[in-house]
C-alpha cells in the first residue's frame, strides 16, 4: 500500500507542470531579471523572462516526436535589450497602432508617444515589452506576471495594474490570461507579439495558414485602419481554406503593397467574447502544426516584412526577412479613435481579462 502512494507521488512531481527559474542578468539600470522554465509532462519547455514577460524559447515535437525551437529570439538579456521588434513580448498597454498617437476619451485629449512615423506602436517608447515584470510562481507550474502601469505613463491615463498567466499544458498548449483593471477610464489592449518558425529555421512562406475570418481591416499607408470592415472574398486577404503564407504575398494588390506583405488585422469570425479557433498553421517539412484560440475578437497576421538580416539570434542565427511570423490576438487597431471597432475602453470598476492558447499538435506522420 505505502508503497503505491509512493509511487503515485512520484508521478505526480514527475508527470504534469513543472516551473524552475534562474538568474537572467540585469538591465541597464541594474534591475536582475529572471528565466523561468516550463515543463509540461511530455517534455514541452517553454522559457520566459520577466523582462517584458516575453517567451525566450518554446520547445515543440516535430512529426517524430524531437523538440525543436519554434520561436525567435536571444539566448541572452543583451539581446533584448537592444533595439529588437518585440520578440517573444507581451505588448500594452495598448498593443498595435493609434493614428497620430492621440486619441480623446470623456472628452479630454491625450497623446501618446510617435514611434512609428505619426503614429504610436504598441504602447510606445517604453511599453509593457520593456518593462521588469513581477513574477511569482505558481503551485500548478504557471507564471504569474504582474505590472502596475501608472497613471500618465507613457501619455495613457489611470493607474492600470496588468496580470497575464502563463500556463504550459499537458495538451501541448501555451496558454495566456490577461487580466486588468484601472482607477480611471482608459484604453487597454494587451498581446503577445512571439515570432512564430515552425520549422525552426528558413522562412515561413511555406507554411500553410487558415484564418477563422470573413473580414480584415484594410489599411492607410501608415498601416492604420481606415474603419472599413471588408469582405476577404477574392482577395489575398481570404484565408478561409489553407493556403500557403507565399502563395499570394507578392500578388499586385494594394493592401499588400502597403504592409510591405501581410501586417493586417482580421475581424474574427464569433459571436462575442467565446474562446474560439482563430488561426492554424500547418509546417509540412516539420509535421508542427499550430493552433491559436482567443477570446479577442481580431488578430493581427504579420509575415515579418521589417526583419532584414541585421539581427542575429539564438545561436547566431541571422533573422532574415520572412523568416517568422506572429499571430497577435488583439483588439482591432487604432480602435480608441474608431467608434464602430469594438471598444477599448477600461473604467474602474470593471475588470479586463481576455485568454489566448497557442496549441501544438503533431500531424499524422
Ligand atoms: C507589429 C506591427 C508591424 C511591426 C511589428 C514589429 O506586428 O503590426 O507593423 O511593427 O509589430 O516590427
Amino acid at each position: 500500500m505505502d508503497k503505491i502512494w509512493v509511487a503515485f507521488a512520484l508521478m505526480a512531481t514527475v508527470q504534469g507542470a513543472k516551473l524552475v527559474s534562474g538568474d537572467f542578468g540585469k538591465t541597464r539600470e541594474g534591475a536582475p531579471v529572471r528565466i523561468y522554465t516550463l515543463t509540461n509532462k511530455h517534455g514541452v519547455e517553454a522559457t520566459i523572462t520577466n523582462y517584458g514577460g516575453r517567451v525566450v524559447s518554446l520547445k515543440v515535437p516535430d512529426k517524430k516526436g524531437a523538440l525543436g525551437d519554434v520561436v525567435l529570439g536571444f539566448d541572452s538579456i543583451d539581446g533584448y535589450l537592444n533595439e529588437n521588434p518585440y520578440f517573444g513580448a507581451l505588448i500594452g498597454r495598448y498593443a498595435n497602432r493609434i493614428g497620430h498617437a492621440q486619441f480623446t476619451l470623456d472628452g479630454v485629449l491625450y497623446k501618446v508617444p510617435k514611434n512609428d512615423g505619426d503614429n504610436s506602436l504598441h504602447g510606445g517608447t517604453r511599453g509593457f515589452d520593456k518593462v521588469v515584470w513581477t513574477a511569482r510562481e505558481m503551485k500548478d507550474g504557471g507564471l504569474e506576471l504582474s505590472y502596475l502601469s501608472k497613471d500618465g505613463e507613457e501619455g495613457y491615463p489611470g493607474n492600470c495594474k496588468v496580470t497575464v498567466i502563463y500556463h504550459l499544458t499537458d495538451l501541448n498548449e501555451l496558454k495566456i490570461e490577461y487580466a486588468a483593471t484601472t482607477d480611471k477610464d482608459t484604453v487597454v489592449n494587451l498581446t503577445n507579439h512571439s515570432y512564430f518558425n515552425l520549422k525552426g529555421g528558413g522562412d515561413i512562406l511555406g507554411h500553410i495558414l487558415t484564418l477563422n475570418a470573413d473580414r480584415f481591416t484594410p489599411v492607410d499607408g501608415g498601416l492604420i485602419p481606415t474603419g472599413e470592415l471588408k469582405p476577404v472574398t477574392g482577395t489575398p486577404f481570404d484565408f478561409r481554406k489553407a493556403t500557403g503564407v507565399g502563395r499570394r504575398i507578392e500578388q499586385n494588390d494594394e493592401q499588400l503593397k502597403l504592409g510591405k506583405g501581410y501586417d493586417h488585422n482580421w475581424v474574427l469570425n464569433k459571436k462575442g467574447a467565446e474562446l474560439s479557433l482563430a488561426a492554424r498553421v500547418e509546417e509540412p517539412e516539420s509535421g508542427r502544426v499550430m493552433e491559436v484560440w482567443t477570446t479577442q475578437p481580431g488578430i493581427q497576421f504579420y509575415t515579418g516584412n521589417f526583419l532584414d538580416g541585421t539581427i542575429q539570434g539564438k545561436g547566431g542565427r541571422v533573422y532574415a526577412r520572412r523568416s517568422a511570423l506572429c499571430l497577435e490576438t488583439q483588439h482591432f487597431p487604432d480602435s480608441p479613435n474608431k467608434p464602430k471597432f469594438p471598444s477599448t475602453v477600461l473604467k474602474p470598476g470593471m475588470a479586463f481579462k481576455s485568454t489566448t492558447i497557442y496549441k501544438f499538435v503533431r500531424s499524422p506522420l
